[in-house]
């Protein structure tokens, strides 16, 4: 395999509405990520993934673009944007923007532009559509709810195509001139030194232009969720990331991670391959095993056993080919600890040993703020508390589906993604030092005892595990085991259990966390050294003991 700077990293997420307020207006912003970046360091990141700060209405929190190439007033100005890439460089830490160019924001002047003439040259950067019979262009259902067409504003039977809320237009990649300007805009961000990008529901770029009816799902509105349609239409989108690709990333050799839910053995080489579209792209197995129905209230809870079935199925797949980016959450999920984790293991002593797994697994993780102090899902006492549009849309589906409301909330609790979009908890002051004004949202109820300050000074704290963590994937002797060393998975003895080995050419680590009440033995062959380890855990001469709750990571 060909080494690649990027190989090795590990990568911290910010949301940046949530992260740190500067200014005490209630949101997060550049100047507060800015201030916080040395903490960041501190815990041993080296690059950082920074959600939307784009000019934005934020109906969907800044994946509806207004400006490409606009820093929004809610996160500061281009000055505090490139104060904050000063810093960074200072610290040596790389950023990564998220690049949304499936769709853009209804107030995106190209798309004002083309509803006041539908004739003109912007209209073909969208999907305008007459209508059929009366009714929209096809029975398509949007990723929040209703229909994917909403009528060109003052027009009688013209339709525009939205795979996201009606305010997200979806751009039309079929035409070149868009997709240059697209590739020119990448540029200018890269030229501003950013190292990539993340790059944002790039899969629903392929579609097929002649949107056909598609076989109802059950949902019973008689239609079908639109990714159905994308399903289908790979290989056109592998068509137009060829191309931006060899165009943009290629000769700059950036860094990119794909949001890609449908990896399988057949297009991972075109995907993550030496040569492939992206650098890297997130392992969303567990997600969408949880999420393989078409709405919050059909979703079961994943068993343990399941979640080492569908992860090691990933680190399998990519042994021989790629990386991915292993996650338990990001700022579209509840928090992994409550979802993955049986309820004995919402605590630190889980979070410890998730973080185990998910730091020691093959490929580059992704850390989202807060993980790293083990938060949980807070409590969300009423529906008007939730911000997220999709929660609503999920809200609503639940009372269709002849749900109480008390039974809507117990769901939206477990499932909303608003659960990762709470303040980050810095200390033990009013609003957990995220801000000084009134934050956009709850803060946490935990934050009292559950937050940075307190954790960084308790040496026992999640937050000391996973510092401890990354230095050991940065530790000399064991780096290029932890990077490249091939996954080996190990028998899982009550059904609870995760281990595995990474078998590398000077070492093999043997990693275990365990997530039943009881606990579980490995035979180590010989004298096993213990590298690092949380809850309790004995070596023996031949053998290793875990005992519920506990993680280890041993060198054979
Ligand atoms: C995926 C993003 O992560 C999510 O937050 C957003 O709502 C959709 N894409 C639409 O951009």
């Amino acid at each position: 395999m060909r080494r690649q700077w990027w190989h090795g990293l590990t990568a911290y997420q910010i949301y940046p509405r949530s992260f740190r307020d500067s200014n005490g207006d209630g949101y997060g912003d550049l100047q507060g990520i800015t201030e916080k970046l040395p903490y960041l360091k501190e815990l041993g990141i080296d690059l950082v993934w920074l959600s939307p700060i784009y000019k934005s209405p934020g109906i969907d929190n800044g994946y509806d673009i207004a400006d490409y190439q606009a820093i929004d007033p809610l996160f500061g100005t281009m000055e505090d944007f490139d104060a904050l890439m000063e810093k960074a460089r200072e610290l040596n830490l790389k950023i990564i923007m998220d690049l949304v160019v499936n769709h853009c924001s209804s107030e995106h002047e190209w798309f004002k532009k083309a509803c006041a003439d539908p004739g003109c040259e912007e209209a073909s950067y969208f999907y305008f559509r007459e209508g059929r019979n009366g009714h929209e262009p096809n029975n398509l259902r949007a990723n929040f709810g209703g229909s994917i067409w909403d009528k060109v504003p003052g027009q009688d039977n013209l339709y525009y195509c939205h795979f996201f809320a009606k305010e997200q237009p979806d751009l039309n990649w079929f035409n070149p001139k868009l997709r240059e300007k697209i590739y020119a805009m990448m540029n200018w961000w890269l030229d501003k030194g950013i190292a990539g990008f993340r790059v944002d529901a790039i899969m629903c770029i392929g579609k097929d232009p002649t949107f056909p009816d598609f076989e109802p799902d059950p949902l019973g509105d008689g239609r079908c969720g639109c990714g159905a349609m994308n399903e289908r239409c790979n290989d056109v989108a592998d068509r137009f990331l060829r191309e931006m690709h060899e165009r943009v990333l290629k000769p700059r050799n950036a860094f990119t991670v794909g949001e890609v839910f449908c990896l399988n053995k057949n297009n991972i080489e075109r995907f993550i391959g030496e040569d492939g579209n992206f650098s890297a792209i997130f392992d969303f197995a567990a997600r969408e095993t949880l999420t393989a129905h078409c709405a919050y209230f059909a979703y079961e809870k994943l068993p343990v056993s399941k979640y080492r079935e569908v992860t090691f199925r990933s680190q399998e797949l990519t042994n021989d080919v790629g990386f991915l980016c292993p996650v338990i959450e990001n700022h579209d999920e509840p928090r992994g600890v409550s979802t993955y984790l049986p309820p004995l293991w919402h605590n630190a002593r889980g979070a410890k040993a998730l973080g185990t797994v998910n730091l020691l697994l093959r490929g580059v993780p992704f850390i989202y703020e807060g993980q790293e102090i083990g938060m949980t899902n807070s409590r969300f006492d009423t529906i008007y508390e939730f911000k997220d549009l999709q929660s609503h849309d999920e809200y609503q589906k639940c009372l269709a589906h002849g749900l109480s409301e008390y039974e809507a909330l117990r769901i939206l609790n477990d499932e909303a993604r608003d659960q990762c979009r709470t303040p980050m908890l810095w200390d033990d002051t009013l609003n957990a030092g995220f801000s000084t004004g009134i934050p956009w949202m709850r803060v946490h109820q935990d934050y009292p005892h559950l937050n940075v300050k307190a954790q960084m000074a308790d040496p026992d704290s999640v937050w000391h595990h996973y510092k401890a963590l990354i230095a050991l994937r940065k530790n000399p002797e064991f780096k290029d085991t932890i990077t490249y060393g091939r996954f080996k998975a190990l028998p899982d003895p009550n059904g609870h259990t995760l281990a595995f080995l990474r078998e590398g050419e000077r070492n093999t680590l043997m990693v275990i966390a365990n997530f039943g009440e009881g606990s579980v033995t490995f035979d180590t062959y010989d004298t096993a050294r213990p590298l690092l380890t949380s809850g309790e855990v004995h070596l023996n001469a031949h053998s290793v003991t875990v005992a519920g709750g506990s993680s280890a990571v041993l060198l054979l």
